[in-house]
């Protein structure tokens, strides 16, 4: 089969290329799928370029990467089931990451065939082209483990930071399935797009700063993390929460052996006294049933994937220059 492979960390321009390679053989409880469009986001990137140093202690690689394909998202047709698969059978069409972890490893998604534990796949809703189904798992399920559920939401106020990102775009629309009133921050030239989420107002963060307008929410979602917990701490009501989902701009806003962590660390160290701060979760929730919820929100019609761009699998490296241009409004797809 045709898949992207890289031996060695460092720019997708240099590192990426597209060879044949065997394809992927089913373990127990794994389906071999025939992928019909894959998606990239920033962890892909940070994997690829090995940066930060950290993530090749966890799970991606010392020297060079153990797994040599990239990408973690995808839709396409189940081929063969492995010993031990129930609920999938050849011709079902699915979704979801590749990986059944963190995404901070390849996943062999940017291929013709990967190999993907069962528990992490859904059924594609019939609503869904490929490439908008593929567009969906990482960004969806950063933003519906990340959110307050819909008893916590339901009348509130929330801000998404970054709201015309990945994760900002699944964040406004499942916040307002939630029934909770959503401001979107984003660039100027992408407000239209944010609007058409669902946004009931949108902020361009070039003009305004969204900490000093005195307006208060009940949760403030951060993408970027442009602005300090103090600062946020501002824009919130006696009560509101601040989730920092954190964005280092590509290696560039986060140092490069620890990336955002101890950021995200030093909010979780301070949680336990600040009721604006969620603790730390002690559990990854559970991936299947999360792709089934993401999936009934696309079928209802409340998640409306947005395809930007899609390119071939040998074009891997402009797709990933096109997602760091911050360009993008919507997803940026390969197809095999
Ligand atoms: N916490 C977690 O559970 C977790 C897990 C995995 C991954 N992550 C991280 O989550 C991030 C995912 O981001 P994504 O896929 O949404 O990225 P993305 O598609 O690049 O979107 C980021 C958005 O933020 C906007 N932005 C940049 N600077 C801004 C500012 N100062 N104010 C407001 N908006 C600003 C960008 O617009 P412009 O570029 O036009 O400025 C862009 O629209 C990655 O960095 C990933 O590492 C978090």
């Amino acid at each position: 089969m045709r898949a992207v492979v890289q031996d060695r960390y460092g720019p997708p321009s240099e590192v990426l290329a597209v060879r044949d390679v065997e394809r992927p053989r089913p373990g127990p409880d794994e389906v071999l799928v025939q992928v019909q469009a894959a998606s990239v986001h920033p962890d892909v990137w940070h994997v690829v370029t090995g940066r930060p140093y950290a993530l090749r202690l966890m799970g991606s690689g010392l020297r060079r990467p153990t797994r040599r394909i990239p990408g973690t998202d995808m839709a396409g047709l189940v081929v063969e089931t492995g010993d031990g698969v129930a609920g999938f059978a050849p011709g079902d069409a699915v979704f979801g990451e590749t990986v059944r972890g963190y995404q901070w490893r390849n996943g062999g998604a940017f291929a013709e065939y990967v190999a993907v534990p069962a528990q992490v796949l859904a059924p594609r809703p019939a609503n869904l082209t490929p490439a908008q189904a593929a567009a969906v798992p990482t960004s969806g399920l950063i933003a519906l483990h990340n959110l307050p559920d819909a008893d916590a939401l339901a009348g509130r106020s929330v801000l998404v930071n970054g709201a015309a990102g990945g994760v900002g775009a699944c964040a406004v629309q499942i916040a307002r399935a939630r029934g909770a009133t959503v401001t979107g921050v984003d660039a100027g030239a992408k407000l239209d797009f944010v609007r058409a989420l669902g946004a009931d107002r949108v902020v361009d963060y070039e003009h305004t700063d969204f900490t000093r307008t005195g307006e208060r929410f009940d949760v403030i979602f951060d993408v970027p993390g442009n602005h300090g917990f103090s600062a946020c701490r501002r824009a919130l009501t006696s009560t509101g929460v601040y989730i920092l989902i954190g964005h280092d701009q590509f290696g560039a806003s986060a140092g490069r052996w620890l990336g955002s962590m101890p950021r995200v660390l030093g909010l979780v160290a301070r949680s336990p006294f600040t009721k604006h701060l969620p603790g730390p979760s002690v559990s990854m929730p559970d991936k299947g049933t999360s792709m089934a919820a993401l999936a009934d929100l696309a079928a209802a019609g409340q998640l409306r994937p947005v395809v930007d761009e899609s390119y071939p699998l040998d074009e891997v490296a402009a797709a990933l220059r096109h997602l760091q241009s911050g360009t993008a409004r919507g997803k940026i797809v390969l197809t095999p």
